[in-house]
């Protein structure tokens, strides 16, 4: 199979097979992915896996990784804990769609002293996981702990991992690294130091498919937790009506039809010897008889913006999703439908710049009244402005709180009538 870099060239290339191989594929949402593996039972090479995720999201990255099928499943803050083989690495960079990253666990230890870090540094098998001419990077992270200097520990660390690996790969001068990329990351947490391999390269949310942006766009690990976090079907009329670059309806066209977000970029993991080549073929392959893209879909983006409209556009055929999202310019507060039963996802303005508050409120109460004609509609917006159901005129049936970056925001879900 060839992989082009844009993710529209290669969905457009092989939608025509799925439409052949069509009324072979009965699944629906997320993977369900046991029907295939069982993973975890007849592992050989057996990693243990950290997928991490943004603070209030671990418990969907969790679900995700169980509908991946791999059952045994730690939750910490920031953090998905799981065991898997070398396939379990591939599928979980190819599927996670809410996770930041994936990371490989070399080893974890206690260390209160710097001869502490490099001897316990030292005696993990890296020779394992870094060939002779391995790059190595040490990046790192300090909290609550006795070594608090983060620049000391990364160097310690690398250090030692020079030294271990100079020693197993008998090399008598410098290691070159001018080889595949093995991103290592030192995290202290109250004296309890993880060593990890980002088997990702870059973050998760970069999906392949953004070409353009506005000021605030969402980041594409948001955007599908906000979708899954609601109770849509493929089958139900969705509408983001404040779709901006359009990311919240491209999430949700790829959950729509079970596409594995990952199914155009590329993954550090790839590069590296101890990872049979074959497996990211194997992943891709499961992942082409997995997507549905037989499953009609009635997806709305709609912006005030003309321009973003444009660019959201562009975002989609990028996204190989072709027209399969309808796009509009359209003020949020002329919302009108016949549909009942319907979706809305959005996240609109904060008025969180001092200038825009007064405008901002305003919309949010004409949009109360919009949407207030429509009680089968369920409605779930994303704000940071705490006077959101004051101003909507309704208490929401359920709030939950998440991070957008670093702004602390509210999940304010209405469950429409049946
Ligand atoms: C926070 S951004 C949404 C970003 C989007 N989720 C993305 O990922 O690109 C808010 C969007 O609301 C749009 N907007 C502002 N006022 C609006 C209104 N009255 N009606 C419709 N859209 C509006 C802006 O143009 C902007 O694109």
């Amino acid at each position: 199979m060839a992989y082009e870099h844009s993710f529209g060239q290669l969905m457009l290339k092989q939608r025509p097979l799925f439409i052949l191989k069509g009324v072979l594929i009965l699944y629906k949402g997320i993977p369900n992915n046991k029907r295939i593996h069982k993973r975890g039972r007849f592992m050989k090479n057996k990693f243990t896996l950290i997928a991490t995720a943004a603070m209030g999201l671990e418990s969907i990255v969790a679900k995700e990784v169980k509908a991946l099928g791999y059952e045994d499943v730690l939750v910490e803050n920031g953090k998905v804990i799981y065991e898997t083989d070398s396939l379990g690495i591939a599928r979980s960079n190819l599927w996670l769609r809410t996770a930041d990253r994936v990371k490989l666990l070399v080893g974890e230890f206690d260390a209160r002293t710097y001869d502490e870090l490099f001897e316990k540094t030292k005696a993990l098998p890296w020779e394992k996981y870094i060939p002779e001419d391995g790059e190595f990077p040490v990046i790192g992270k300090s909290h609550k702990s006795t070594l608090y200097s983060v620049p000391d520990c990364q160097s310690i660390v690398k250090k030692a991992i020079v030294e271990r690996l100079k020693q197993k790969h008998g090399v008598a001068r410098w290691l070159k690294e001018t080889g595949a990329l093995h991103r290592i990351e030192v995290a202290l947490l109250k004296d309890k130091v993880t060593l990890t391999l980002d088997t990702s390269g870059s973050g998760l949310h970069k999906r392949g498919y953004r070409v353009g942006q506005g000021e605030a766009p969402l980041k594409e690990t948001l955007a599908a937790a906000l979708v899954q976090l609601t109770n849509w079907t493929p089958d139900k009329t969705f509408y983001d009506i404040f779709c901006g670059s359009g990311t919240i309806p491209i999430e949700a066209a790829l959950i729509g039809q079970n596409i594995a977000p990952g199914f155009n970029r590329e993954f550090a993991f790839e590069n590296w010897d101890f990872i049979p080549s074959t497996v990211h073929e194997q992943a891709l392959e499961e992942a082409e008889d997995m997507a549905n893209y037989d499953q009609p879909l009635d997806i709305y983006g709609t912006d005030i913006s003309h321009k973003l409209i444009g660019i959201a556009k562009e975002n989609a055929m990028e996204a190989g999703l072709g027209d399969l999202v309808t796009w509009k310019q359209m003020q949020a507060t002329d919302f009108h439908t016949k549909e009942t039963g319907g979706y809305i996802v959005s996240n609109p303005p904060y008025g969180e710049r001092l200038g825009d508050r007064k405008e901002v409120e305003s919309m949010y109460r004409e949009l109360g009244k919009a949407l207030q004609q429509y009680p089968t509609w369920s409605v779930y917006i994303l704000t940071a402005n705490e006077e959101f159901e004051k101003l909507f005129g309704k208490e929401a049936s359920k709030k939950r709180k998440l991070f957008n970056g670093f702004i602390r925001t509210d999940y304010y879900q209405y469950f429409g009538t049946r």
